[in-house]
């Protein structure tokens, strides 16, 4: 697929067949998400991705129990037969910034707490936020469907209970499967127009 048709065709599926999908795509798509720039080359971002019975945890830490037997989506989100953690280590890009070609920027280690409060911008987010599109595009382009959801619960306990060294953020999840076509359609803001209109502004605002 090309990669405007990726783009083009990428949405959200919430909605996924039970079924595993092939193990080595996925280590594939993995492996090219992380082909994505990263703020100094610092490369601070990383994956936790749990296949089949092991997605629960996640469900379990990100989700009430309320949300879960309310939610009309969480059954077809649930089935999605891999989920990818996205995390970042912000010590990591606290540390390079600190590095020779790097310490001009103040933005390395400090005697004030962790480094992190110098930064205009959290980079390592956006950083993950760059490997998650890659991952997107690329289940769209092979075929299958995936989401990302935020994450605003469980974090401690969901990264201690899966071994995660101490300092890494949990910024969201990926979801990978087959599309079962049972998507329930989002009452929010509706596609977005196909133009750039009000958005792109050009020469000035
Ligand atoms: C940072 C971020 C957080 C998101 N969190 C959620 C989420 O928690 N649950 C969800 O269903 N979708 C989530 N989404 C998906 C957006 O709702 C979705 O991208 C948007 O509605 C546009 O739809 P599309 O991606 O299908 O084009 C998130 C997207 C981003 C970029």
């Amino acid at each position: 697929m090309e990669l405007t048709e990726a783009i083009r065709q990428r949405r959200m599926v919430r909605s996924f067949a039970a079924d595993p999908i092939d193990a080595d795509l996925v280590e594939r798509l993995l492996d090219d998400s992380l082909r994505g720039p990263t703020a100094g080359n610092t490369r601070g971002v990383a994956w936790v991705v749990l296949r089949g019975p092991d997605t629960a945890i996640y469900w379990e830490y990100a989700t009430t129990a309320g949300w879960r037997s309310g939610s009309e989506r969480y059954p077809g989100m649930s089935r999605a037969p891999v989920v990818a953690l996205s995390l970042c280590s912000p010590t990591a890009y606290v540390e390079r910034y600190g590095e020779p070609d790097k310490e001009g920027s103040g933005l390395g280690p400090s005697q004030h707490g962790d480094g992190t409060g110098s930064w205009p911008i959290p980079y390592w987010f956006g950083d993950a936020g760059c490997s998650i599109m890659l991952l997107l595009l690329g289940a769209t382009a092979a075929g299958l469907g995936a989401a990302f959801l935020g994450n605003f619960r469980g974090e401690g306990e969901l990264l201690d209970a899966l071994g995660v060294p101490a300092g890494w953020r949990l910024f969201g999840a990926v979801l990978i499967g087959t599309p079962d076509g049972k998507d329930h359609p989002s009452e929010s803001r509706g596609r977005r127009p196909t133009t750039g209109a009000g958005v792109v502004h050009r020469s000035r605002w």
